[in-house]
């Protein structure tokens, strides 16, 4: 009897992703306290825009029966994704509190929530001031009175060079490959690139096209759109100098090499 050879387990690039640049459980915790701190009461509705798989939705509706997610994205790849892995893992009535939709954040019509977020610097996609604006627009008609929009940010002397960064897990090695900057226009173009132990490296499984925008023009943009305060939340530092993974309101940030910061737009 001939046996065949078990076939390879195909490159699941989206484990790989969750388990080098993703924090589900952080983010909802950021979220949910940001809007506390500001409303001095708890949210109820997340708008995860951009939300790929979608993990951030699922992580929201764990924190009890009154939290519901609206998941919003173009491609249906990362959203089949998650309905098959992340979906199933949930309790059946914490499904039911997940709905996704195929759809362009610039959308109108989009589903009203108290928390819209822009994770994992999607938003830098838009490279144009006015499509910019026109996204943050729809946000701030579509968040709940007293809403708070979300988005993350990055910077540093180091966002400003070709560089290649590599991270070893247990697993596998993380590459995060800045290709070049054009400082006219802004825009920058990265990588990502996975490693599986024992195994050849695998370039380019995720490609970003963004232009670089600064936590200023981001704060403009949400003012010039409505948005009544903007607040800026700053990592803190450990004695050795490192991020702590602390965000707290902060209208100083310190320069250094690379940095990430949410910016936060209260309707
Ligand atoms: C950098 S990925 C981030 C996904 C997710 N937030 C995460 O952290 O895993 C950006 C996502 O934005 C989606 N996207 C890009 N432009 C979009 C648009 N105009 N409307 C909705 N989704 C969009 C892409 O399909 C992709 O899934």
């Amino acid at each position: 009897m001939k046996i065949k050879a078990k076939a390879k387990p195909e490159f699941d690039k989206y484990w790989y992703y969750r388990n080098s640049v993703q924090a589900p459980d952080n983010d909802v915790q950021f979220l949910r306290e940001t809007y506390k701190e500001i409303r001095g009461k708890d949210p109820v509705t997340l708008r995860e825009d951009f939300c790929g798989t979608f993990a951030i939705s699922c992580e929201w509706v764990k924190m009890g029966s009154k939290f519901k997610a609206y998941g919003v994205d173009l491609d249906s790849e990362p959203i089949l994704y998650g309905l098959s892995h992340y979906l199933p893992q949930l309790a059946p009535a914490q499904r039911e509190r997940v709905k996704i939709l195929q759809e362009n954040v610039l959308n109108p019509g989009l589903p009203k929530a108290d928390v819209i977020a822009a994770m994992n610097f999607s938003h830098f996609i838009f490279k144009d001031r006015s499509v910019m604006k026109s996204y943050m627009h729809n946000a701030y008609a579509t968040l709940n009175s007293g809403g708070i929009f979300v988005c993350d940010v990055f910077g540093g002397s180091q966002c400003y060079e070709a560089n290649e960064e590599a991270t070893e897990h247990k697993t596998h090695t993380y590459y995060w490959d800045q290709e070049n900057y054009e400082p006219i226009s802004g825009n920058a173009l990265f990588h990502i690139h996975f490693k599986p132990k024992g195994q050849k490296k695998i370039e380019k499984v995720f490609t970003y096209d963004w232009r670089l925008w600064s936590i200023p023009e981001l704060r403009e943009m949400l003012r010039e759109t409505g948005f009544r305060k903007t607040h800026v939340y700053w990592e803190g530092t450990t004695r050795s100098g490192e991020g702590n993974g602390i965000f707290t309101r902060s209208e100083k940030g310190e320069d250094c090499q690379a940095w990430i910061a949410y910016v936060v737009g209260e309707k």
